[in-house]
């Protein structure tokens, strides 16, 4: 088993990950939380393949646990779902020192965080991510949101987990396209951070893909082990690091949201394309060269994770504006400065972001 470490003080955690971690997880749960009463939130997915043996694990090493199952798909990150589960949680005697448990992807893994978070003020909480996505991106950091009308992520809150136990075994059941959307964040790591990863993915994301146990267990560890090390220097987004995690997301957003998040574009297919974007973008203005873009979209087409969209620039542009990073009606984006190396450039030129939207279109 590898642990690696969030470094946060005392909101410090461990990330554990092995191929078979489930039928172990109570052993490293128990010193993490306070009590033995497990809230356990799933989706209707992931609960009929884990949530039972899951159950039986932790009774049998002496938690009660009861599970809340919300319907799987990016509208449970609603918050109108959330104050249906904080209500069914609190019917069911939530205590301060009740603990929730994350099981399933990142939508659930959000939204258990979201409700965490403000529960009697906050209660303790374990990441037990299940895709790819969130094993290798939002399990990890402490970042909870469910969305708003206006747009992704819009209302949430910063509270770290007191565990992330990652099983690797768990990827075996999780549908390509679910996969190929999860390998666009694990690519971003190799693209703002880490040119011998991006080297390692050309060669082995296809390994990957198909869950192969070694290749998926390397990507995961190097994906965690980045995305610790910026968590670690700047837990809030304060100072410009953690923003170079929204690589592509600016674009890819826009996607989502324009799609009405009805699960036609998953959040890492539009991350997929916004990374291809970004760096065309950053080719057009010199901030990269040209051979950047070529290659990001070669390695996404070959691995099939580029998706087509149809909206015109008109139509996408709006949503850009709503992004987190945009200020006084400045849209700031992350762009590639060379395979490895990424940095935030403030008040996009709107005429560069219509032109690569436009030509991105299908
Ligand atoms: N908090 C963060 O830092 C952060 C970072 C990146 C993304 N996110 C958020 O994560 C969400 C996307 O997460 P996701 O891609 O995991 O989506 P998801 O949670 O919707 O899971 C994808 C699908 O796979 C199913 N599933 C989950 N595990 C499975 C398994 N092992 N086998 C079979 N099916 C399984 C789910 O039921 C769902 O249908 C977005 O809302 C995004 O905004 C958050
Ligand atoms: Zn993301």
């Amino acid at each position: 088993m590898t642990e690696l470490r969030i470094g946060l003080g005392e909101r410090s955690y461990p990330v554990y990950v092995e191929a078979g971690l489930l039928s172990r997880a109570a052993g490293l749960i128990r010193p993490r939380v306070r009590s033995e009463r497990a809230f356990i939130i799933t989706d209707t997915n992931v609960a009929p393949l884990y949530a039972k043996a899951f159950e039986r694990h932790l009774r049998e090493a002496g938690f009660s646990c009861r599970s809340f199952v919300v319907p799987a798909g990016e509208a449970s990150k609603s918050f109108v779902r959330a104050g249906g589960l904080l209500e069914e949680m609190l019917a069911a005697g939530c205590d301060r020192k009740t603990f929730l448990v994350a099981l399933g992807g990142g939508v659930v893994g959000d939204l258990a965080g979201f409700c965490a978070s403000v529960l009697l003020r906050g209660v303790d909480y374990v990441q037990v991510p299940t895709t790819l996505l969130a094993q290798t991106d939002s399990s990890v950091g402490g970042k909870t949101a469910v969305d708003s009308k206006a747009g992704k992520n819009l209302i949430g809150t910063f509270y770290q987990p007191k565990a992330v136990l990652i099983d690797t075994d768990t990827l075996k059941t999780l549908p390509p396209r679910q996969m190929r959307a999860g390998y666009a964040e694990v690519a971003k790591y190799g693209l703002i951070a880490d040119a011998d990863f991006w080297e390692w993915l050309e060669r082995n994301g296809e390994k990957v893909l198909a869950a192969d146990e070694e290749a998926c267990r390397f990507a995961v560890e190097r994906s965690c082990r980045i995305k610790a090390q910026i968590v670690a220097e700047d837990e809030r987004e304060e100072t410009g690091r953690r923003a170079l995690l929204n690589l592509g997301h600016t674009f890819g957003h826009a996607l989502e949201a324009q799609s009405g998040m009805d699960g036609s574009v998953l959040h890492g297919e539009g991350v997929a394309v916004g990374c291809v974007l970004a760096a065309r973008y950053a080719a057009l203005k010199g901030v990269c060269d040209a051979a950047l873009p070529e290659r990001t979209e070669a390695h996404f087409k070959r691995i099939g994770g580029l998706v087509p969209y149809s909206w015109t620039a008109d139509e996408l542009i709006p949503w850009m504006y709503k992004d987190k990073k945009a200020l006084n009606g400045r849209i700031n984006l992350v762009l590639p400065i060379k395979i490895g190396e990424a940095a935030v450039f403030e008040n996009a030129d709107i005429e560069t972001v219509r032109r690569v939207w436009s030509e991105g279109r299908s």
